[in-house]
């Protein structure tokens, strides 16, 4: 007897089997219940809404681990063709946090977001805080459309108060989208007035459903995650809220939406990972909305959008001019340079060098040359020694600090191999963390892994 029912206490067989008792329900026509409605409707035309956020410029992931690989800006641009090919009534939806900061390889990205918003055909997004970081320019891309604040003004631009779609069988949608005016208070914001979230929806809110009779309303959101929670509670008329920004980039959990009846409050995935999918039915007459949600994990099966391919190249070419650049003015460091690479170690650690070479570590330059990203600064930081740490600059005037090597978790060895009676190189996991970091390894332990690379002798 408990022989048969083994598959329940088995994690992986209980899946197993649940997903072919979905498979049997879809192919019989059987339809699930939405999340958490029972009275809904689950029959007639529906809307399907893909929405995104927080995406703080990841354009591709790294593909350091399997476990790590999802999101980007070219699995997505896929990933909204394949939902737009079979969706009649669709909308795509963005609550902001598309950029992380002020740098020279930042603005690069900008413009390669900015592109790819418009050719991904966004209906409506929100800004954040940092998106203001090269000035109005990001928002007026080439094709560029769907910029919405409804709380904020610019001296220099206008962003849309609301933006009304109407379906195909007549009901009306409103996107209204507001940012949280305790985020925008650094320079970049000059020329900015914004209205509190709540203080416009308590002198709005009612007026833009009736003047255009809406029968959806969408709130895109870029708050801290409380305001969005409360904002849900206190205004019940919105049917969708989507909240956007982070506190953390690296923060690695995936927030499940709160759906209720005929509403929900639906939280982006931090660095768009995943693409979040609603299904929503009964808008207009019957107004019984049900909502059902689905994540697309934007994984290695999704390929790069072939049409954001060309504007990618571009952006690594440019990439790769700034990174040379920059490591041609710093060319002088390298006579004062505290890293000496592993082969000055050799005389008096010979096996420990001997084996460090069998390893992974040795060849991780050699990994991002054949992932063509040898110039990217974001990737040398851990493939080579000491970058922006007065080690590696470019292959051409530091040919010996590629790849992960003694002094990259020892520490610069000049003053050690002069006078081996200094200390020198004690370290502990934490060393390993700096590269093997939630974001980029998450199955990271010490043990293991040491035991994979342990020095021999
Ligand atoms: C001239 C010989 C010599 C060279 C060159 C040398 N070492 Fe050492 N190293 C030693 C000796 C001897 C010890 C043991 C010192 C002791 O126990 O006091 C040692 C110890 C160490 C330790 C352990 C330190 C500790 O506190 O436990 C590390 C780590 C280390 N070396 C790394 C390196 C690296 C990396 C290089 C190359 C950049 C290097 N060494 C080059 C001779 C050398
Ligand atoms: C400077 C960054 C950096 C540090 C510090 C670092 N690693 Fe790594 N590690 C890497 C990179 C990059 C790779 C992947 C190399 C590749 O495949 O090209 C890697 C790969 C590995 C692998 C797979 C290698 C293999 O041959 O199987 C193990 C295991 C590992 N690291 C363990 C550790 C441990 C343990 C520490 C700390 C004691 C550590 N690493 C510190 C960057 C780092
Ligand atoms: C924060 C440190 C860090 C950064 C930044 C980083 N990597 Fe890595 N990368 C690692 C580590 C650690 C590993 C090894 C993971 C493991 O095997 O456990 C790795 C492994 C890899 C691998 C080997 C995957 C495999 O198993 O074959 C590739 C490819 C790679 N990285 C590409 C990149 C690219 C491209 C970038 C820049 C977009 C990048 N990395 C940036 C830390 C980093
Ligand atoms: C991935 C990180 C990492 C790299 C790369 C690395 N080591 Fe180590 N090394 C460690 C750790 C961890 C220990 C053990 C902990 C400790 O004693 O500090 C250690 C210990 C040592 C010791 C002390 C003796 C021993 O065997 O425990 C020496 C000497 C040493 N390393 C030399 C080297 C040399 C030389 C290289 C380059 C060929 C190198 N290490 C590369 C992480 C690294």
């Amino acid at each position: 007897m408990l022989k048969d029912f083994h598959f329940l206490t088995n994690p992986h067989r209980f899946l197993f089997t649940l997903s072919l008792l979905l498979l049997i329900g879809v192919v019989l026509g059987i339809s699930l219940p939405s999340n958490g409605e029972i009275n809904s409707v689950q029959t007639g035309p529906s809307l399907t809404i893909l929405y995104s956020g927080n995406t703080l410029e990841e354009i591709k992931p790294c593909g350091c681990t399997p476990e790590a690989d999802f999101g980007g800006l070219l699995r997505r641009g896929t990933a909204i063709k394949e939902v737009r090919e079979k969706a009649k009534d669709i909308l795509v939806l963005d609550a902001g946090g598309n950029l992380k900061g002020t740098s020279p390889q930042g603005r690069l990205k900008s413009n390669l977001i900015a592109n790819g918003l418009a050719s991904m055909g966004y209906d409506a997004v929100i800004p954040g805080e940092n998106d203001f970081a090269y000035g109005t320019g990001f928002f007026q891309a080439e094709g560029a459309r769907g910029w919405l604040a409804s709380n904020l003004r610019h001296a220099k631009m206008e962003f849309q108060e609301i933006i009304v779609k109407e379906l195909s069988w007549g009901a009306r949608v409103g996107v209204i989208g507001l940012v949280d005016d305790r985020l925008f208070d650094d320079p970049s914001h000059q020329g900015i007035t914004l209205t509190p979230p709540e203080e416009f929806l308590k002198a709005r809110l009612q007026g833009l459903l009736q003047e255009n009779k809406i029968d959806l309303l969408i709130l895109l959101l870029h708050v801290r995650e409380p305001l969005g929670k409360k904002i849900f509670e206190d205004f019940p008329e919105i049917n969708i809220v989507i909240t956007g920004h982070t506190e953390d980039p690296d923060d690695e959990e995936i927030k499940d939406p709160i759906i209720q009846k005929g509403r929900g409050l639906f939280f982006v995935d931090n660095r768009a990972r995943r693409l979040g999918q609603m299904e929503v039915r009964g808008i207009g007459n019957e107004k019984k909305i049900s909502i059902n949600h689905a994540w697309l994990p934007l994984n290695e099966s999704t390929e790069d959008d072939p049409s954001l391919k060309p504007s990618f190249q571009r952006y690594k070419e440019n990439v790769k001019e700034l990174f040379l650049k920059k490591s041609e003015i710093k060319k002088k460091q390298r006579e004062a340079t505290p890293f000496l690479a592993s082969d000055a170690c050799t005389a008096c650690h010979e096996e420990i060098v001997h084996t460090w070479k069998e390893t992974r570590h040795a060849h991780a330059l050699e990994t991002l040359r054949e992932a063509r990203q040898s110039y990217d600064p974001e990737c040398l930081k851990c493939h080579v020694v000491g970058f922006e740490k007065g080690g590696y600059l470019n292959d051409a005037i530091t040919p010996d600090l590629g790849g992960v090597q003694c002094e990259s978790c020892h520490g610069p060895g000049k003053e050690h191999s002069k006078d081996p009676s200094v200390k020198y190189g004690k370290l502990n996991e934490e060393t390993c963390k700096e590269c093997h970091s939630k974001a980029r390894d998450p199955s990271f332990s010490f043990e293991p892994y040491w035991e994979r690379i342990r020095h021999r002798e």
